[in-house]
């Protein structure tokens, strides 16, 4: 059986840090209120003329470099992005270009928070069906463009970065102790549409629009939902909490992280948390979050691996790995 295994990672964060002590200078806001409330103490932002596919490039570059691959190897690229450099193309094949590219077929994956998780399903079934050897999945954002910078409910949520996987097909045994992505859960509820939107677009209001949140509304969902995503890895590979050793999750609020890694009695320092750092990089987060880790040597080969996310729409899921 073939199983989608992790053979590099990478991510890119822009160089310019905003700290909470300087968006309490824009918007009527305070250091204390967004440490307590999220978690958050600063975000990166793209500088000008910085776009997403620029992120995504650098996060790519890397992967591709931790894995000893050339741009050549790879025959899929799929982007999770909610902010495109452009209406179309898709920031994949902008990406595709970027690394010399010149095979195999890119495209964007668009489901706000969960992207990367829808993502990680989209390539890991091309590499289980056989369509695809070796895939790159990135999720790179630039949320700073689509904020409302005087609206401090959501303004101050919200960074910019990219992270990178290089997956494989490799052979497993067809059970959880496979190396490599062991199951991906997606689910999605359009009844939810103005909890968290972005007010334009092209074929509405033909303006890019500004991200639009009932922050409250979504914290509420949120804890719902991605616990029934981990109680469906679980239960499909026959796991018990017991049986994580780490809890990536998106990266949205700490208050939402800490009650999932409670939910699965997970010791604190096996959730792996960027958001004081990062602030909410929507589909960028959960990559940022396992480049760190894979890099700092916190994940070890035979790890089991939990993601989980939910975003607009809403959409919401979780993948289970094997490092
Ligand atoms: O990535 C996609 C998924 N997104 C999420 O998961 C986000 C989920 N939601 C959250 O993380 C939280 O709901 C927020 C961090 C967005 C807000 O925290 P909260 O504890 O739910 O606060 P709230 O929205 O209920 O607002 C509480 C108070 C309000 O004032 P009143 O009405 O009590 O007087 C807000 O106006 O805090 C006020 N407030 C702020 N005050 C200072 C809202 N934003 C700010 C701010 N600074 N930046």
């Amino acid at each position: 059986m073939l199983r989608s295994q992790v053979i590099g990672s990478g991510s890119y964060l822009p160089s310019r840090i905003v700290t909470n002590a300087e968006l309490a200078e824009k918007v009527e806001t305070s250091d204390e209120w967004i440490r307590q409330r999220t978690g958050i103490e600063q975000r990166h932002i793209a500088a000008e003329g910085e776009q997403t596919s620029d992120l995504a490039i650098a996060a790519a570059q890397q992967a591709l470099a931790a894995a000893g691959c050339e741009a050549n190897d790879v025959d899929l690229i799929v982007c999770a992005t909610s902010t495109p450099d452009e209406t179309f193309p898709a920031t994949a094949t902008r990406v595709q270009y970027g690394l010399g590219m010149t095979r195999g077929a890119a495209f964007d994956v668009q489901a706000v928070c969960s992207g990367f998780v829808y993502g990680l399903a989209v390539a890991d079934n091309f590499l289980r069906g056989g369509q695809a050897k070796t895939a790159l999945l990135i999720g790179a954002e630039t949320f700073s463009r689509i904020l409302d910078w005087n609206d401090r409910g959501t303004c101050v949520l919200f960074g910019d970065g990219a992270g990178a996987l290089l997956l494989r097909a490799g052979e497993g045994e067809g059970n959880s102790s496979d190396r490599g992505v062991l199951s991906t859960h997606i689910y999605s509820d359009g009844r939810h549409h103005d909890a968290l939107y972005v007010d334009g677009g092209p074929s509405s209001t033909m303006t890019t629009g500004h991200l639009r949140m009932q922050g409250r509304e979504v914290f509420r969902h949120a804890v719902v939902r991605m616990s029934e995503a981990i109680d469906a890895a679980l239960s499909a590979n026959g796991m018990s909490p017991g049986d994580i050793d780490w809890l990536v999750p998106h990266q949205a609020n700490r208050r939402i992280i800490e009650a999932m890694g409670k939910r699965l009695n997970l010791p604190a320092d096996r959730l792996v948390i960027t958001v004081d750092r990062h602030a909410n990089t929507s589909a960028a987060s959960i990559p940022l979050a396992m480049d760190e880790a894979a890099r700092d040597g916190r994940f070890s080969e035979g790890d089991v691996i939990l993601l989980d996310a939910m975003g607009g729409g809403f959409t919401w899921g979780s993948a289970l790995l094997r490092w």
